[in-house]
């Protein structure tokens, strides 16, 4: 078991390890392909990105209105080797100068986690590098330590994606406890079918974002959900149902609509409560600083919302850029900086694990 890569799971090494390389910097090839973006990155120090490379699929998933698990595995492969490769020329590195290799392997789609997990396991192999398994939840709440060098746990931070909606307190780098999470849809899933339900087609948050910003958001009252005896889950399900019931009955009379002033009352109750239950978990436990991520976090109105809300509050405001909130592989870099730092070191026999909990190794 001296090695952890050659056992089966994970290690713990003990923390004096990491202090003989203080002196050195470690870089961290990161790898992430959990949904439909192929990314890798290269990470200095868990903060600094040297390099952010993505290949983006959306255009091919738009023509089918959402993802498709195939076709992203398919693309995944045909792209993956291109670019690492970009990668690492962007950087300027070699892969000599590699730490470790930094991969997500869950959660996620199947089929797409597991040609990143492969890619990653074969070139810490043949590179004889660490392998780190990265979270992708992780990998967003850590895209906020790369352009705020100050963050230090503890914080609270809001996750809002296309697949999850959390509410955590980040007790330590690598520690969550989990306040809330969503009964039902996501909250970008929310922003998805809202947008496809009014012809604005996939991805539908930055459309939605987009057409918002000519809408009264006070023009139709949409609900706020508030789950009885969890004051920081979620629910938008409801949200949804009454945007689709709206639009049926226009339909039935043959009214129009005005899109734009959906679109904005629509986002208002969704950041209302999303602003809400954060700031309120934020004081409940006392802590002064707080951080969205997620494709939902470049969300302008809940930007604008959030800062507002924490300005009041006294509380200090942390939001990645845009391009850091929606998949990269930069933030699987800075999560994995922090899983080298503790002794963590993954096997060979490292799997895609779709429905992996935030906690869970
Ligand atoms: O984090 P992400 O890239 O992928 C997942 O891990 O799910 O998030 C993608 C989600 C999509 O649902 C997309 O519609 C949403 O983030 N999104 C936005 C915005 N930009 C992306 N939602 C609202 N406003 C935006 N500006
Ligand atoms: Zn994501």
């Amino acid at each position: 078991m001296a090695d952890g890569r050659l056992s089966g799971g994970r290690l713990h090494q003990p923390a004096r390890m990491m202090m003989n390389r203080t002196m050195k910097d470690v870089l961290i090839l990161a790898i992430e392909t959990s949904c439909d973006e192929t990314a890798a990155a290269v990470v200095k120090n868990g903060r600094t990105v040297l390099s952010n490379v993505i290949s983006s699929q959306i255009e091919l998933h738009t023509l089918y209105g959402g993802v498709v698990p195939e076709i992203a595995s398919r693309k995944h492969i045909e792209k993956i080797n291109q670019v690492i490769e970009a990668a690492l020329s962007e950087a300027k590195v070699t892969l000599k100068e590699i730490t470790a290799i930094g991969v997500t392997y869950g959660p996620g789609l199947v089929g797409a986690l597991l040609v990143g997990v492969a890619e990653a396991k074969a070139i810490a192999y043949a590179a004889g590098l660490p392998l780190i398994g990265v979270h992708h939840i992780e990998g967003h709440i850590s895209a906020n330590y790369i352009e705020n060098q100050g963050l230090e746990p503890p914080f609270v931070c809001l996750v809002v994606s296309g697949g999850h909606t959390h509410l955590v307190i980040v007790r330590d780098y690598g520690e969550y406890e989990i306040l809330g999470r969503t009964r039902d849809d996501a909250a970008g899933e929310a922003f998805d079918k809202v947008a496809r339900a009014i012809g604005l087609g996939y991805p539908g948050g930055p459309k939605v974002d987009k057409l918002a910003k000519e809408g009264n958001p006070h023009a139709i009252e949409f609900p706020r959900a508030q789950i009885e005896g969890a004051p920081y889950d979620f629910s938008f399900s409801g949200v949804k149902s009454a945007v689709l019931n709206y639009l049926n009955s226009y339909q039935m009379k043959g009214e129009e609509i005005d899109r734009a002033d959906l679109a904005a009352s629509f986002q208002t109750s969704i950041v209302e409560v999303l602003v809400s239950h954060a700031i309120c978990a934020a004081k409940e436990y006392h802590l002064d600083r707080l951080a969205i991520a997620g494709g939902v976090a470049s969300n302008s109105a809940l930007r604008s919302a959030m800062q507002q809300a924490c300005e009041k509050e006294g509380i200090t405001f942390y939001h990645p850029s845009p391009i850091l909130c929606t998949d990269n592989a930069a933030m699987i870099g800075a999560a994995a900086y922090y899983e080298y730092q503790k002794g963590t070191r993954h096997g060979w026999d490292l799997n895609a694990v779709p429905n992996l909990k935030l906690g869970e190794h």
